[in-house]
């Protein structure tokens, strides 16, 4: 198979064939496996990465992807198939708040067949995906879940929509919501929201969080973390840049939970990467992007997000890391079309005006 893929060096002289030694062979997971090669002297990384067509065609693989290891040494990822070859239709807006479980919302499938579920009290979440990855998919099915919590008052929705589409829909549900000026206010307020909060459970003498009509969890959406904190306009990054990482440090332990969307990692969200507590790689444009988004080597191990293809079939597809194992596991957000978006709001639909009248602002 490596001769075919020209991968093999021939002595001049004697005409002898060396062939790239394999190390080991790794499998996190049951889509894909990492084939430890050591190279041969004189090859490059780059001829395997040329070559990396060639092996999955060989390989009867979906795709292989190349990683350095270290010199002399390449991993080769091998994903075997697509787990993932129809859409996922979100479950059913629970009526009541009572079950609904924030410890546990259902956001799709995993490559084990599994569902894919993440806890969201007290936690942050980053999606990150190049434009049409499917990052808003992500956001609907959380907000499906705090739909009925919405409209009993023990959710609130903080919503920063610089790009002023999708999102807006929102609107009508949300207790402070911004698309150009207002984004720093709205972020400023979150932070101010989450200090009285800290005293309230002072005075109440609770040490931690527990989610109430007097106390509610205070959910900030942030579309296009990347405009916010990285590359927008100056007055707009300073306000927020001073905010966030205090709301993303000490938020948790309050009842304030932020989910940020980014297309592209950069240098001024990276290093807040730790302090989101899910991390969801969908489609990205660079190799370098999976292990900035999800962290050191893990697109070795599988996590092949900058080989997802760009079509619309792939939408939704991703990796996030499990936790314990450290290990990448392959999952897709159900998809929530506009007739599942109108849903949740028409369920959520608790008028701002309302929640000022009672006096919860
Ligand atoms: N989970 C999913 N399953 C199947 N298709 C999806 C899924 N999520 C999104 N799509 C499809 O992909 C399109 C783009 O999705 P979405 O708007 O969420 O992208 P995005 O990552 O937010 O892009 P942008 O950065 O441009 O806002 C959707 O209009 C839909 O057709
Ligand atoms: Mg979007």
């Amino acid at each position: 198979m490596m001769e075919a893929c020209n991968l093999v060096t021939v002595h001049r002289v004697t005409g002898a064939i060396s062939v790239p030694r394999i190390i080991r062979v790794r499998s996190h997971s049951p889509s894909t496996e990492t084939v430890y090669v050591r190279l041969l002297l004189g090859q490059t990384p780059k001829q395997w990465e040329e070559a990396a067509e060639a092996l999955a065609v060989a390989l009867r693989a979906e795709r292989v992807g190349v990683e350095r290891v270290r010199p002399q040494v390449i991993a080769l990822v091998v994903q075997r198939s697509e787990p993932f070859t129809e859409v996922i239709v979100p479950p059913e807006i629970p009526a009541d708040s009572e079950v609904v479980d924030l410890s546990r919302v259902y956001l799709g499938e995993t490559e084990h067949g599994t569902d894919w579920c993440a806890p969201l009290i007290g936690q942050h979440w980053l999606i990150a995906g190049a434009t049409g990855s499917g990052k808003n998919s992500i956001v609907w099915m959380v907000l499906r879940a705090c739909a009925p919590l919405v409209r009993d008052g023990l959710v609130r929705l903080h919503v920063v929509n610089p790009k002023g589409t999708e999102l807006n829909a929102l609107r009508p549900v949300c207790y402070r919501y911004a698309e150009s000026d207002g984004i720093v206010e709205v972020i400023q307020g979150f932070w101010e929201t989450m200090q009285a909060r800290k005293r309230v459970l002072a005075e109440q003498g609770r040490r931690t969080f527990v989610m109430s009509r007097e106390t509610p969890l205070d959910l900030l959406v942030v579309d296009e973390l990347g405009a916010v904190t990285g590359y927008g306009d100056r007055s707009l990054t300073r306000g927020a840049q001073a905010a966030l990482p205090l709301i993303l440090s000490q938020a948790r332990a309050l009842g304030g939970s932020v989910i940020g969307a980014l297309q592209e990692p950069t240098k001024d969200v990276i290093p807040q990467r730790d302090l989101f507590s899910l991390r969801v790689c969908l489609r990205v444009t660079s190799a370098a992007h999976v292990d900035m988004v999800l962290g050191e080597d893990m697109r070795r191990r599988g996590a092949l997000a900058d080989e997802i293809p760009n079509v619309p079939e792939s939408a939704g597809i991703g990796f996030v890391v499990r936790e314990r194992s450290r290990t990448p596991v392959r999952v897709r957000a159900a998809y929530c079309d506009d007739s599942d978006v109108a849903e949740l709001v028409r369920v959520a639909g608790w008028p701002v005006s309302e929640l000022a009248r009672t006096g919860q602002g």
